[in-house]
This record gives structure tokens, C-alpha cells and sequence, in this order.
């Protein structure tokens, strides 16, 4: 499975692609606002740092706005992927972007029928949003399980984005699921790390290894 990070903030990508982990970035307005730069800046300077696929959404609401701002944010780097809302007008924007050879992420998707939809109209990625299905007292994995069967079924080529994760175990259910991509909030990634056990064992190989340093170290 693919990570990507969730967020627009530099540092945080900087630091998730200096573990060599982070295959891609979502964005979406809600995150480049919390920035307070400019957006196509800030697009390119996560392009830099990231060579995988860097999802950046469109704010109009019709075909005809999405389809022009996605022909623009497309030109800002090769590994740009416009993020088109799951509307109507979002599903006859990804069918043109698409068919012009533009990486297209359908976003806000709630449910299959529109995962498959997405499919139908040629987006490379789809992104259903499982934490806020969650939220919405509804269960997120298992439309995460649907999405993932039908697209199975026909053998669609469309990649599976487990979007609004809150916790590690949703990382863990996105993997089991066969997701193609979890992208996640940094502090998600941080989290995937830990384990006290592990502090434990190595605090225990520290502390024997110091009490007989003198004898053993020939490094
Ligand atoms: O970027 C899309 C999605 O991951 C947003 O997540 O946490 O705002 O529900 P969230």
C-alpha cells in the first residue's frame, strides 16, 4: 500500500519524505488555507519534495471552471493530480481532464455507486472519505471494502484513496481492505511508529549493552 501525506505544511512533508515513506500528497482548500501562502506556490514547492503524485483541488463548481483550473493546476508540475468533487459537474470535468491525459483524484466521494461513477469517467484515483463517514455515524470501511470488490469485479484500473483517516488502526483496515493508497494526516503517520514495546526493548539492549560495553565493543 501507498502512503501519502494529508496535509500542505512543508515541514511536515519534508520530514515524512526524509524517511523515504511518503509516495504522494493530498491537499484540498481546507488545508492550503490553514497555510496562509499562496496556493500555486505552495503546489510546486510540495512538488519538489515529492515526486509522487501531488493532489491539488479545483474550486469551481462547474464543468467548464474545473475543466480551466484543471488544465492549469495540471501545468504547475508533471506529478500534479487535479482533485475534482464528486458532483455532476466533477464527474463530465474528469471524463475531458482524463481523456487529455491529466491526473484526476474525484474527491468527496461518499459512497460506491460514486467510486464507481469516478471509475467510469477515467479518474486515476478515487477518494473516499472514511473518517467523515465514520463521523457521520456511518461505517467508512465498509464502503472502503465495497469500493474495493466492485472495482475488483471489472478489474477497474482506478486507485483506491482511503482518505480522512483519523487513526492507525483505519491505516490498518485500509491495508487488510487492499486499498491502494492511505493518505493520512502527518500525525497519523507519527503514530504508525510507535510502539512501547519497542521503546522498552531497546531501552533493555541499551542498558546491557552499556554494562559490558568495555568487553564486547570491537566495532
Ligand atoms: O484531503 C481529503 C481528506 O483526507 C480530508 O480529511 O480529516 O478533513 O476529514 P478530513
Amino acid at each position: 500500500m501507498k502512503i501519502f501525506l494529508d496535509t500542505a505544511n512543508l515541514d511536515e512533508i519534508r520530514k515524512g519524505a526524509s524517511w523515504g515513506i511518503v509516495d504522494g500528497v493530498t491537499t484540498n482548500p481546507t488545508l492550503v488555507a490553514r497555510e496562509k501562502t499562496g496556493f500555486r506556490k505552495r503546489i510546486a514547492e510540495i512538488c519538489e519534495v515529492v515526486k509522487g503524485p501531488v493532489s491539488a483541488e479545483v474550486i469551481a463548481l462547474n464543468t467548464e471552471g474545473m475543466i480551466r483550473e484543471g488544465r492549469e493546476l495540471a501545468k504547475i508540475a508533471s506529478n500534479v493530480a487535479v482533485k475534482i468533487p464528486m458532483t455532476p459537474d466533477g464527474i463530465a470535468a474528469t471524463k475531458i481532464l482524463s481523456g487529455e491525459g491529466i491526473t484526476v483524484n474525484v474527491t468527496l466521494v461518499f459512497s460506491s455507486n460514486q467510486a464507481l461513477l469516478a471509475a467510469k469517467a477515467g479518474a486515476t484515483f478515487v477518494s473516499p472519505f472514511i473518517g467523515r463517514m465514520d463521523d457521520n455515524g456511518d461505517d467508512g470501511i465498509r464502503m472502503l471494502s465495497e469500493i474495493q470488490q466492485i472495482y475488483g469485479n471489472y478489474g477497474i484500473k482506478t486507485e483506491i484513496i482511503a482518505a480522512s483517516i483519523r487513526h492507525p488502526k483505519h491505516v490498518i483496515q485500509a491495508a487488510l481492505i487492499g486499498a491502494d493508497i492511505a493518505t493520512m494526516p502527518f500525525k497519523v503517520l507519527e503514530k504508525c511508529f510507535l510502539h512501547p514495546m519497542t521503546d522498552k526493548g531497546l531501552d533493555r539492549f541499551l542498558k546491557d549493552w552499556n554494562n559490558v560495553k568495555d568487553l564486547v565493543d570491537d566495532r
